[in-house]
């Protein structure tokens, strides 16, 4: 029946043709076999480039010839896709950030696992819009993933979620849902702006993450609303001085709205007292967002889960699958336990976007109501392959391998008479500076700078680096499946003797 239809509506057509009409085209390959070889090759050549990863530097700069490629004006015309490969081969390929060599350590970076690059595959090849109602497999593997993560990080199984692009999308998507939630009135029909409310306060520490106050701004609260509390020595939120800051902007007719917990900050990854910060915010009657972002998964290892304890009293839950999960860029995620403030947050559904009984569009949820993005890609299959392939467990062993090897680290520079600790080593983050006598501040962190540069430039290492109460610290943060006890050795070693080479030649 179906081919009758379709052979009328093509005679129909075909009468309506003018004589000289141009063939159709797609873009598929005219020669499928020649594409499969090409495919083949393509494969091959990024499970040796995985396997060697090891054997390279860590990172190298783009040489002038490749960058000329970056310049080239915009293709009128095709060339063919092996050629076009080629380039990519030889001139994107060999110069990446470095964040899979098993000695990156820079900013939060995450490795991956070769058994996504074979998700990656079947993600392009499906294509999927990701919009969660279709009633098709990438909407259940999404909400199953989002079950898991739940399931690993003792979050209440009733608790929406959402899969974003990072930490960052994360912490917005859980503070928008606070800011509502606590406003008192119906912010999204009057605005931040409507008079006569008082100014909604969120409280976080001097070491929280950027993207937060950015949150703050974006959502039009201004970054006055953000109250910025001290920290203490070890880089965790000031207690006293976030009640003091709650009873001031109290008294100031100011509406103490939201607290923020950090649960791994970006610097050291200290972690906030979770618990005590949840009893705070239970007795004030405020919102709890934690941003976990890379210290969530510390749930899932058996000797240090404690350490995060107090996590799943949070409302709502930012972290990324893309550090410590091991899962390829981009993927984050935040969990809201309120699940109807979620949606009320974000839920728009005009006549084109309903759910019908059946078909296409039925089904069990619409993602778009519960974050900012309609169009998403099908990256929860690279997390829900890596979690079936490893087993949870394994990923828990994982990271706490990572947390081990920081102590290890940690414990290589307080044996080492030039060098020093600029922080506790509370979790997966080292900081550290080479020291001489006779240096001054400013000269140690001139040094110390110029030996993280010559670290990476040499492709030995790619630590990060940070200022730590005024200091210049190379930082190291591992959340890298790949890195081995040996690869931290020949860390101390090679910033030691850059460092006396530095001085000598100084
Ligand atoms: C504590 C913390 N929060 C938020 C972020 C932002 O995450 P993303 O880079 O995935 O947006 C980071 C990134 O390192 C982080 O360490």
């Amino acid at each position: 029946m179906l081919a009758d239809l379709h052979t009328r509506v093509v005679v129909s057509l075909n009468s309506r043709k003018d004589s000289a009409q141009v063939p159709e085209k797609s873009l598929d390959p005219d020669d499928w076999e020649e594409f499969r070889a090409l495919g083949h090759r393509a494969l091959d050549d990024m499970v040796d480039y995985l396997r060697t990863v090891r054997q390279r530097p860590v990172w190298q700069p783009l040489p002038e010839s490749s960058k000329a490629l970056f310049s080239a004006p915009l293709p009128d015309e095709p060339t063919p896709a092996a050629d076009v490969y080629e380039r990519v081969r030889e001139d994107i390929l060999p110069y990446p950030t470095g964040n899979i060599h098993p000695r990156f350590w820079s900013w939060v970076g995450g490795t991956g696992t070769p058994t996504q690059l074979i998700a990656d595959m079947v993600i392009s090849t499906m294509n999927a819009a990701g919009l969660g109602f279709d009633e098709v497999a990438s909407t259940h593997v999404e909400i199953q993933l989002l079950d898991w993560l739940k399931q690993m990080l003792d979050y209440p199984g009733d608790a929406s979620g959402l899969l974003v692009s990072g930490g960052s999308m994360a912490n917005l998507v859980g503070l928008a849902v606070a800011r509502n939630h606590t406003a008192g009135s119906d912010l999204r029909t009057l605005g931040v702006s409507s008079t006569g409310r008082p100014r909604q306060m969120f409280y976080a520490s001097s070491e929280s993450h950027s993207s937060v106050r950015k949150a703050i701004e974006l959502m039009g609260l201004g970054s006055d609303s953000l109250h910025t509390i001290p920290v203490r020595k070890d880089f965790t939120i000031d207690v006293e001085a976030l009640l003091a800051a709650i009873k001031s902007d109290s008294a100031a007719g100011h509406q103490p709205a939201c607290l923020i917990a950090n649960a791994g900050t970006v610097n050291t990854g200290a972690i906030d007292p979770l618990v005590t910060l949840a009893d705070i915010a239970a007795e004030h009657g405020l919102w709890l967002h934690a941003d976990a972002a890379f210290g969530a998964f510390v749930r899932m290892s058996a000797r240090s889960r404690e350490l995060v304890a107090g996590l799943e009293r949070a409302d709502s839950l930012a972290f990324d699958l893309h550090k410590w999960l091991y899962v390829q860029y981009d993927c984050g995620c935040v969990l809201v336990k309120n699940q109807t403030a979620h949606r009320n947050t974000f839920s728009v559904l005009p006549s084109y976007l309903r759910n019908l009984d059946r078909g296409l569009a039925s089904g069990p949820l619409n993602f778009s109501e519960y974050g900012v993005q309609l169009s998403r890609s099908f990256k929860a299959l690279r997390a829900w392959m890596g979690l079936k392939t490893e087993g949870s467990k394994r990923y828990g062993e994982q990271i706490e391998q990572n947390i081990a090897q920081a102590r290890y680290l940690s414990d290589l520079v307080e044996q080492h008479p030039n060098l020093e600790l600029l922080a506790p080593t509370s979790l997966n983050i080292v900081n550290f500076r080479f020291i001489h006598q006779g240096l001054g501040p400013k000269e140690l962190d001139k040094l110390n700078a110029e030996v993280l540069m010559t670290l990476q430039e040499r492709g030995i290492a790619a630590p990060s680096s940070t200022v730590l109460n005024g200091n210049f610290s190379i930082r190291v943060a591992n959340c890298n499946h790949r890195s081995r006890r040996e690869d931290f050795d020949l860390l101390v070693a090679s910033v030691v003797s850059i460092a006396q080479e530095v001085t000598a030649a100084g």
